[in-house]
């Protein structure tokens, strides 16, 4: 599994980076929006900056601001020109129209991040039309189990498209679909993002996913362990006894 940053914070993105367990950024309209104001295509700028800096040739995934399939065309390649770096991938979300776009790019050899994927089928079909990456919303999928708005939208869902229970959980989605992407010999790779702990950086892991894009507040959680601390200072209080 390789581990991404899932930011858009230049201070995170840089620590993250200086200790060589990143190989990739990833960034989101939303994730823009809690950055001081700026100029978009600046910002994206310092990130590619940092990245060349830090580790040159490392993935970045930058979204596309609009829905539609025109303009979506159209900042692909504005992107890919402006930002002018060979890891870029650009972020498409996943739709009956999206995927007429994506197949366009890939055919222009542009690397797509097809994103905000719910469903086995959803990250198929974006693979098939040409995606490089599929992005499973890991948390998304099962949120809101306690939300009245969502257990009635599952429903209908569950009815409509005649679901089962298990179409709502992040593990099975991820692992089903790596499954049949390495049957069928794709390249497509997954993404795990929208992780909401320690644990389910890990389980995305397990359940196949080639990459997990972390929010930089859990990698301190990630390499801690009380045990860790305690064996340590017993090493150094041995030690420094013994020295006496
Ligand atoms: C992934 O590519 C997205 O940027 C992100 O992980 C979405 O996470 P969220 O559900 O926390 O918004």
């Amino acid at each position: 599994m390789k581990i991404f940053v899932d930011t858009a914070n230049l201070n995170d993105i840089e620590e993250a980076l200086r200790r060589g367990f990143v190989e990739g950024v990833t960034t989101n309209p939303s994730l823009l929006a809690k950055e001081p104001k700026g100029n978009f295509e600046k910002h994206i700028g310092k990130i590619v900056d940092l990245i060349k800096e830090h580790r040159d040739g490392a993935h970045l995934s930058v979204e596309v601001f609009s829905s539609d399939p025109k303009e979506i065309l159209k900042q692909a390649k504005k992107f890919k020109k402006i930002f002018d770096y060979n890891a870029l991938s650009i972020k498409i979300q996943i739709g009956w129209n999206e995927l007429e776009v994506i197949h366009m790019l890939s055919k222009e050899d542009i690397s797509v991040n097809c994103t905000a994927c719910m469903s086995v089928t959803q990250g198929i079909m974006a693979s098939r039309a040409g995606a490089r990456y599929i992005s499973f919303f890991w948390g998304r999928i099962r949120d809101g189990a306690s939300d009245d708005k969502f257990l009635k939208q599952r429903q209908e869902c569950l009815e409509k498209q005649a679901l089962s229970e298990e179409d709502f959980n992040p593990h099975l989605i991820v692992s089903r679909a790596r499954k049949m992407l390495t049957q069928d010999n794709l390249g497509t790779e997954i993404i795990a993002g929208s992780m909401r702990g320690v644990v389910d950086i890990r389980d995305a892991g397990l359940a196949g996913a080639h990459i997990v894009t972390v929010p930089p507040k859990f990698f301190k959680d990630m390499v801690s362990h009380f045990k860790t601390e305690e064996v340590v200072q017993q090493f150094l209080s041995d030690f420094q006894k013994w020295l006496k």
